[in-house]
Order: structure tokens, then sequence, then C-alpha cells
């Protein structure tokens, strides 16, 4: 049974996936830090991802029981990403693990993260010009590009279904309401 979901985020996406995940799957959310779980409490933990890594799993992982993660980026989100994530992350498979798009917004980072990221955004919508060029972008990969352009912006879609219906099926209980 899942008794909490602890997030950690910085600009309001992973805390944005954490109550959407709370409201459907009703179970209570919390900030990390603000949150000490029981010894045998399994948690879901949202973290948004920095360079490739998910900010504070290594340390949510030694305090809490973590059951599954939920990794928020601005890159667009595919199965084998998550699943070499999971595995950089020394995550054993049977903890579930989901990559999902976020928003990006330079202006509410700290001062060397948005120096970090004003040439990074430059990159990173230069590559996908250029892929634009030979072939359509995807819905996440526009979302990316218009995130990096502007600086600014949000992810293709919100969506916890899959998250959800992971959730329910690993840890059916009664605690769970089916909501959709
Ligand atoms: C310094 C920095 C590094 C980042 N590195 C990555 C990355 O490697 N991959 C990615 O998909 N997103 C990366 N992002 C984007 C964030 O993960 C994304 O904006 C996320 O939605 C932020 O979540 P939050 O709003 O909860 O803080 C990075 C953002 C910053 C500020």
């Amino acid at each position: 049974m899942i008794s909490a979901i602890v997030y950690n985020s910085k600009t309001g996406s992973c805390e944005r996936y954490a109550k959407e995940l709370s409201r459907k799957l009703v179970i209570p959310c919390y900030a990390q830090g603000s949150f000490r779980p029981r010894a045998d409490a399994k948690v879901i933990y949202v973290s948004w991802i920095m360079a490739g890594k998910v900010v504070g799993l290594s340390k949510a992982v030694k305090k809490m029981d973590v059951g599954a993660v939920v990794a928020v980026g601005m890159a667009p989100a595919g199965k084998k990403a998550a699943e070499a994530m999971r595995q950089a992350s020394g995550l054993p498979a049977h903890v579930g693990f989901f990559l999902v798009q976020g928003g990006f917004h330079i202006d509410k980072l700290p001062l060397p993260m948005k120096l970090i990221m004003r040439w990074k955004v430059k990159d990173i919508a230069a590559r996908l010009e250029e892929k634009k060029r030979t072939a359509p972008l995807s819905a996440q990969e526009q979302a990316t590009y218009e995130m990096a352009k502007r600086g600014d912006g949000e992810p293709a879609a919100w969506d916890v279904d899959e998250i959800v219906a992971w959730v329910m099926a690993e840890f059916d209980d009664e605690k769970i309401l089916r909501q959709h």
C-alpha cells in the first residue's frame, strides 16, 4: 500500500503532478522535508530531472520506502529513456519508474541555474529546429522546442493515467478509490 506522495519541486511541475496523483489516488501528498514517514510507509516520489538525474532521489531512498518514482523533465518522455534512468538510479525492477514531461520556467529559477539553462536551452532549440526541417515534431518535442525557445512553457499534457493504473494494479486495496 502506498501511504503518501512526496514531491520535490523547484518551479511547480512536480507539485502539480503530485497533487494530481494525490487527487486521483486519494493519497495525501507532501513536499519533501515537510513529511517524516513511518518506517513501514511506502511512498511515490515525484521529483525533477537535472542533468539527467532525479534530484533528491538518493536521499529519498535512504529515508523512505520508495515504491515508485515519477521523474519530471522538459525533454520528451519515452519508455526507453525511463528504463535507462531507472537503471542508472540503481533502482530494482519492482520499483515503478515513470518519466513524464513537465514545464520549464527560467524566470522562476535561482540565478546560477538560470545562467546554466540560458545557454543550454539555445542548444536544445537549435537541435529541434534542425530536426523540424526533416520531420514533423511530436507534440512533446514541440512543447520542448517552445520551452527552449521562449524560456518558458508547459508540457504537451499533464497526464497521470498510466501511473494511476500501475499503482492500482500493484497496490490494489480498499484505500484506493477507483475514480476513472
Ligand atoms: C539546471 C537544470 C537542469 C535540467 N536538466 C534537465 C535534464 O537533464 N533533462 C530534462 O528533461 N529536463 C531538465 N531540466 C528541466 C526540469 O527538469 C523541468 O523544467 C521540470 O519540469 C522542473 O520541475 P519543477 O517545476 O517541479 O521544478 C533541467 C532544469 C534545470 C533548471
